[in-house]
């Protein structure tokens, strides 16, 4: 059985829609999951300004934080995050500096790694988030497993990268069958690269 670790952060849902519809795939397909948010680190001040921010983190408050330990379990992972100025969240980056100490012991490696993201706008740097975040992956000795154009599904949503999901002009347009599919096909194959590493 291969072990997922899905790490992401959300502020106001998005991601953790994705996040939990990777997860519902992974499992279906037969791997062990870890569905992880990493903790808010923003200003208490920052979450109240806005209703929805509050509602997620109601949301999530009794799900478990995701820990370093997440990744060295895993097998294959699978890291979300929502666009911020064409970069990761600064809560996700600050998860990531905390791996240092596994990164040190060449624990991060060999494992597949692979990313999904949201922004407002289709231009808005879902694509300078996703490399970024593959950026790590190269440091850690990590096996990128981009989706490219293997499935007809990248052919609808355009991102050979990973997957990124628009959330349009009021920023809360709901998952669509073309997020969906392209994020079944992101975690599938996650998946199958993984077992046919172990193999
Ligand atoms: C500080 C900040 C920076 C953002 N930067 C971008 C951006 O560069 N491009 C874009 O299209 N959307 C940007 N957005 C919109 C977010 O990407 C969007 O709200 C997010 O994907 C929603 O995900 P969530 O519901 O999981 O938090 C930004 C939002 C915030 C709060």
């Amino acid at each position: 059985m291969t072990k997922l670790a899905i790490v992401y952060y959300s502020a106001t849902g998005t991601v953790d829609a994705m996040a939990r519809r990777a997860a519902e795939t992974a499992e279906k397909a037969g791997a062990e999951v870890r569905l992880r948010h990493v903790k808010e680190t923003a200003p208490e001040e920052a979450v109240q300004s806005q209703d929805a921010w509050v509602q997620h983190r109601a949301d999530v408050t009794d799900e478990p934080d995701a820990e370093p330990d997440d990744l060295d379990w895993a097998d294959a992972v699978l890291i979300g995050t929502p666009t911020r100025f064409g970069s990761a969240a600064s809560q996700l980056q600050g998860f990531i500096d905390t791996l240092g100490p596994l990164w040190s012991q060449g624990r991060l490696a060999d494992k597949v790694y692979a990313a999904f993201t949201a922004s407002q706008t289709a231009h808005g740097g879902q694509e300078s988030t996703l490399l970024g975040l593959y950026a790590n992956f190269a440091h850690w000795g990590g096996l990128i497993v981009p989706p490219g154009y293997t499935d007809p599904s990248k052919f609808v949503d355009g991102n050979p990268y990973g997957v990124g999901h628009v959330t349009g002009p009021e920023n809360n347009a709901p998952l669509e069958d073309a997020d969906r599919d392209a994020l079944d096909h992101l975690v599938t194959r996650l998946l199958d690269v993984a077992q046919r590493l172990a193999a």
